[in-house]
């Protein structure tokens, strides 16, 4: 009796949300992190994650090709990142007869394995605080050129906080990197957009490379002279897999967040924003999508298009909801309010009114970029050559001719009567009477003649609006809504909030800087009474099973093991059936950037690849709310399954250091 209720309360205290697993941390900082760390399960040091004397495991993560994350798996070089990381990679090498986009690529020698120009990875190899000699009055030119030395590093000064701190990142970067290994389409992007952000998942969302180096390991430009890279220090993998409640921790490269904007800069992205882009995306994908469907070579045509359209398209619906649901706006606005009581009769007290001020006088200028990004800067005008040889373009110029008139339409729709507007647009739209009209001008011209002055002066009237905005602006660094002056005033308030709120734990925004964050295994209650449980498994792959639909098409190979059971020795008992885990979810802190990155158990483990958030939970950029915000890995005992069972490519395996 008295053990079952011990047992009860410890099960409600695993499925309570974990809490403050916020947190984005720079590596060299996470002293103060780990006792935090340790009581939630890790088991290594500060030193294990980062430190310039030894190897760490910093040495074994990677920015992949600057907008994902890497890791390293043997001491060859191995390297696993996701399936969309690598798709590009993938696509480039595939054509008729050798569809590995399709029908996967498993190359059975290392002379199998395909080099890919222009791909490469970067290592850290150490960051320092510059701020102090920044204020001394050296420039950041002056420590990038010292820091690359000779020509060997990569380096960049990286503002955090506004700029209140400063950061030196030294990277040697690798750029003869192979492709080893990579699913089928119908596993690595298994439900593709329909399960995209979504969970339950079932994605395989992984890839498999190799980093090349020349025979003293140091970087080389491609050379079939070239050998496998030995990593300074590599993740060994953790067969024994995850449970609820078990420690997490994800190493990688998250691109953006902006979690101390105001209520504001929320309520832009909440109401103005995120609304108009997604309508006018949603418009755009009907278009693409009607294509698609009316023939099926324009299927496969559009398919990257539509992918990376419908993915922030998504995305900010999520964003929206999720914000909007957990009233982000009100509790920062509440806070802000505190803040401002307490900062009377301090250097702060005017900070945030001036916010309020900056914010109302650029949401109209940014806006008016966002739209023009989203609009007429995303049409070819006019189309590049390659465009116009495709052997497909014929068959598209109804599509192409349809969102010229949408786009056009909505930018005129949106900006039109805004004195932010591109004057030549509001001179075209005039001359031929409306957006549509004058859309199907500049269509005709854009596919028949790319010189025509018409053309030039609108390519011109966007090149100068977009100049005009960004001196408006004062700043060039443009992917929040941001100014100049914002910038100085966050700066200001920034500092202000470290007195006011001396409990909070700070951590700088995301900005494509190495960092760890750390949490637990954890479902979370999706709606009422609706739990959400942390893993899939292969059940329920074949449960989403359905020849008929594309998205859900398993692989007959796949079919085949499932219906022998033939799971060697990656099946396990779950519920009382013999099975194998395909993704789980965890509390980490993670945004874009993060797709590929290692998650780690306490002893240093990898035990799967980071690939997405749940919908909602896309948040998270603005503000990370513990009881709702996930990331979604793939476990890396499906990946170790789909390498052996589906590729055969088990020597792949026995390379890796398996726990
Ligand atoms: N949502 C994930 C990430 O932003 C995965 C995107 C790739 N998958 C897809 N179905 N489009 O970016
Ligand atoms: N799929 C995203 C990426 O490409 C990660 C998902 C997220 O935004 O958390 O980085």
């Amino acid at each position: 009796m008295i053990k079952r209720s011990i047992l009860a309360v410890l099960c409600t205290l695993a499925l309570l949300p974990a809490a403050a697993d916020e947190g984005m941390w720079l590596p060299s900082l996470i002293a103060p992190r780990i006792k935090d760390m340790r009581a939630k399960g890790f088991r290594l040091t500060a030193e294990d994650i980062y430190s310039v004397n030894r190897a760490s495991m910093k040495d074994a993560v990677v920015l992949f090709g600057g907008g994902c994350t890497g890791e390293l798996v043997s001491a060859e070089g191995l390297l696993l990142t996701n399936h969309h990381c690598g798709y590009g990679a993938i696509q480039r090498h595939s054509g008729i007869g050798h569809d590995y986009l399709t029908d996967g690529f498993w190359a059975r020698s290392r002379e199998e394995e395909l080099p890919n120009e222009g791909l490469w990875v970067r290592f850290l190899v150490r960051m320092d605080d510059v701020t102090e000699r920044l204020s001394a009055g050296e420039t950041a030119q002056e420590i990038i050129a010292e820091a690359t030395d000779g020509g060997r590093y990569k380096a960049a000064v990286e503002r955090m906080y506004y700029g209140n701190q400063s950061f030196l990142f030294v990277y040697e970067q690798y750029d003869d990197v192979r492709l080893v290994a990579a699913p089928p389409s119908s596993i690595g992007n298994f439900g593709s957009d329909t399960d995209n952000w979504i969970w339950p998942r079932h994605t395989g969302d992984f890839s498999v490379f190799r980093i090349y180096a020349d025979r003293d390991n140091r970087p080389a430009k491609y050379s079939p002279d070239n050998v496998p890279y030995r990593p300074k220090r590599y993740f060994p993998v953790s067969t024994k897999g995850v449970r609820e409640g078990d420690f997490t921790m994800i190493y990688g490269f998250p691109g953006n967040t902006q979690q101390f904007v105001t209520a504001d800069a929320v309520n832009y992205v909440q109401n103005i924003s995120d609304p108009a882009k997604i309508d006018i995306r949603t418009k755009r994908l009907a278009i693409i999508k009607a294509a698609q469907q009316s023939d099926p070579a324009l299927r496969i045509h559009y398919a990257a298009q539509h992918a990376g359209v419908a993915n922030a398209w998504k995305k900010w619906q999520g964003e929206v909801l999720g914000l909007s649901r957990r009233g982000t706006a009100d509790k920062k606005r509440d806070y802000e309010r505190r803040f401002t009581e307490w900062a009377a009769g301090t250097q702060y007290q005017d900070v945030t009114a001036e916010l309020r001020e900056e914010h109302l006088r650029i949401i109209p200028v940014y806006f008016a970029r966002e739209i023009l990004n989203e609009t007429l800067r995303a049409l070819p005008i006019p189309y590049s050559a390659r465009a116009l040889e495709h052997p497909l373009f014929e068959r598209c110029i109804p599509t192409e001719q349809a969102l010229f008139r949408m786009m056009f339409a909505e930018y005129e729709r949106h900006i039109g009567s805004s004195e932010y507007a591109v004057g030549e647009f509001r001179r075209g739209v005039e001359r031929y009477g409306s957006a549509e009209a004058y859309a199907d001008r500049i269509f005709e011209l854009a596919r028949t003649d790319a010189v025509n002055e018409e053309i030039k002066t609108l390519v011109d009237g966007i090149a100068d609006n977009e100049a005009a905005l960004r001196k408006e602006l004062g700043t060039a660094a443009l992917r929040n809504l941001n100014s100049a002056r914002l910038d100085e005033l966050y700066a200001r308030y920034l500092r202000g909030l470290r007195e006011f709120d001396r409990k909070r734990a700070f951590f700088p925004d995301a900005n494509l800087t190495l960092r760890v964050a750390y949490g637990t295994v954890a479902g979370y209650e999706y709606a009422d009474g609706e739990y959400h449980k942390p893993q899939t498994t292969l059940a329920g792959i074949l449960a989403k099973d359905n020849p008929e639909v594309y998205d859900y098409n398993v692989p007959q190979r796949l079919r085949d093991i499932c219906a022998a059971g033939d799971y060697g020795r990656w099946g396990v008992e779950i519920d009382g059936r013999k099975t194998v885990p395909v993704c789980f979810l965890a509390t980490n802190h993670t945004t874009g950037g993060n797709s590929g990155s290692p998650i780690i158990n306490g002893r240093g483990e990898i035990i799967g690849i980071n690939f997405d958030r749940t919908w909602r939970s896309t948040m998270s950029d603005l503000e990370f709310d513990p009881a709702i915000c996930r990331n979604i890995s793939v476990d890396i005992r499906y990946v170790l399954f789909i390498i052996d069972k589906v590729g055969g490519a088990g020597y792949l395996i026995d390379e890796m250091d398996l726990r």
